[in-house]
């Protein structure tokens, strides 16, 4: 459990990890190659290490020292992907590329639904299958089979970010050309290419698609990850609701164009540098309207937090949420907060109120443990934040840089990383 008293306004500067959700695919990658991989800024995140144990499960040796990590396959792998490890993590479902691509195999459970949404893999199952892959699917697992898979055009009916890396995936070791149509253009994605591109598969982005040639066979290579968006536009956030000044170092910016713009139409003071961004609040943040879209629009995974926030913006907010069918599992708790919040199917009418009041709150995914966070930083009195291991999947150290900001804040037990 997470506890804080709120009230402190943050103020000072921290550092952004590495992206999660570019290093879960840039580690399933490593899967397409027996020869060397070494990540460099690997975030120490539950996520990380379920993906660690499950390219260990499936044959690889990883030695996982500070923020980098060493990938070598010292023999054979196997076609069969642990179910308790694919069950706790969807993103695990991304190794179903790389082992049909390298093994001509592969066997692997359908990841469960979760608390933002039933999230089919329709698109993945579709992709594979235009580029040659049987697939059987049966009691919950997916048999795939597929000697040589061939490079075709695949449409993508939403620009899914894990359709496309499934097929960036597969499509590295495919023969010829795959091209993705309407892929999702996250700066993760746009990693995980460029490590493809680095391991030998040659993959270009045009205005309305991705390209991938696919080789032979594939080298090693290191890569380093690039910084963790939705963890420093969290930080910022927490800044703004506190209505204090923060400073996130080692950030892309313009990966984080739309909150920042959000936020200054907020009346939010920002300023940005070649790898840092900073907010400050000197007037009552205002209102906004949000509508969370596929990258460069308003990342989804930012809504939450930033819902917390505008929960005490003066006036009224709309957010809109398009990307998840039911990513409001933090309002039920803000309410119990005082927030003003009514729900209109994907849309929340948000009626700003003077003040939060910290009670005991139940954090449901990564995403609304981050909100609730935010808004027991920002209340009266002591908010608990129950559900930590949810937190943990996704901000590194998420207490003690609240500390280090000012916030008083406690957690009875860190996560541990080597
Ligand atoms: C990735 O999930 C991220 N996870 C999510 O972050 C993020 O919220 C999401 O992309 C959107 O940006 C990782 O990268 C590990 P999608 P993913 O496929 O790949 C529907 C976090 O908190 N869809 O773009 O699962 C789906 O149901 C997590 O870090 C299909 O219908 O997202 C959803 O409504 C949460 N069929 C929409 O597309 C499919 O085959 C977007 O999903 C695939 C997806």
């Amino acid at each position: 459990m997470i506890v804080i008293q709120g009230g402190q306004p943050l103020s000072g500067s921290v550092r952004a990890a590495g992206a999660k959700n570019a290093a879960l695919p840039a580690i399933f990658a490593s899967l397409l190659t027996p020869e060397p991989v070494e990540l460099l800024n690997v975030p120490c995140l539950r996520d990380v290490e379920t993906a660690v144990e499950l390219v260990r499960a499936l044959g690889k040796e990883v030695v996982w020292e500070g923020g980098r990590l060493s990938i070598r396959e010292p023999g054979p792998l196997s076609p069969r992907a642990p179910e308790e490890l694919v069950r706790r993590m969807r993103a695990s479902f991304l190794v179903l590329g790389p082992l049909l691509a390298r093994l001509g195999q592969a066997q692997v459970p359908l990841p469960g639904g979760c608390a933002i949404g039933t999230r089919p893999v329709d698109l993945h199952l579709k992709g594979l299958s235009a580029l040659g892959a049987e697939l059987e699917v049966r009691e919950g697992w997916v048999y795939a089979r597929a000697p040589k898979l061939q490079g075709r055009t695949v449409y993508l009916d939403y620009p899914s970010v894990g359709a496309t890396e499934q097929l960036l995936l597969a499509g590295a070791l495919a023969a010829g050309e795959t091209a993705v149509l309407n892929p999702a253009r996250e700066p993760e994605v746009v990693d995980l290419s460029r490590l493809l591109s680095a391991l030998g598969a040659r993959v270009r982005w045009a205005d309305d698609r991705v390209v991938v040639q696919g080789a032979g066979a594939l080298s090693g290579a290191r890569h380093a990850i690039i910084p963790d968006r939705i963890e420093a536009g969290t930080f910022l956030l927490a800044g703004a609701i506190t209505k204090g000044e923060v400073r996130v170092e080692g950030v892309i910016p313009e990966h984080l164009a739309a909150l920042l713009v959000k936020l200054e139409e907020a009346g939010v003071e920002v300023s940005c540098g070649e790898d840092w961004v900073s907010v400050a609040v000197r007037r009552d943040p205002q209102g906004v309207g949000v509508e969370t879209r596929p990258y460069p629009g308003f990342p989804t995974d930012l809504q939450p937090p930033m819902v917390s926030f505008l929960s005490l913006a003066k006036g009224e907010s709309l957010v809109t949420e398009t990307v998840f069918e039911d990513r409001f599992g933090h309002v039920g708790e803000l309410l119990r907060m005082g927030a003003s919040i009514r729900r209109q199917g994907a849309s929340l009418l948000i009626r700003g109120v003077e003040g939060l009041t910290g009670t005991r709150t139940a954090a449901s995914d990564i995403r609304a443990g981050a909100a609730l966070v935010l808004a027991g930083l920002a209340a009266r009195g002591t908010t608990e934040v129950e559900g930590t291991d949810h937190i943990y999947r996704g901000y590194e150290g998420l207490v003690a840089k609240l500390r280090r900001l000012g916030a008083q804040i406690w957690e009875e037990k860190g996560n541990t990383c080597p």
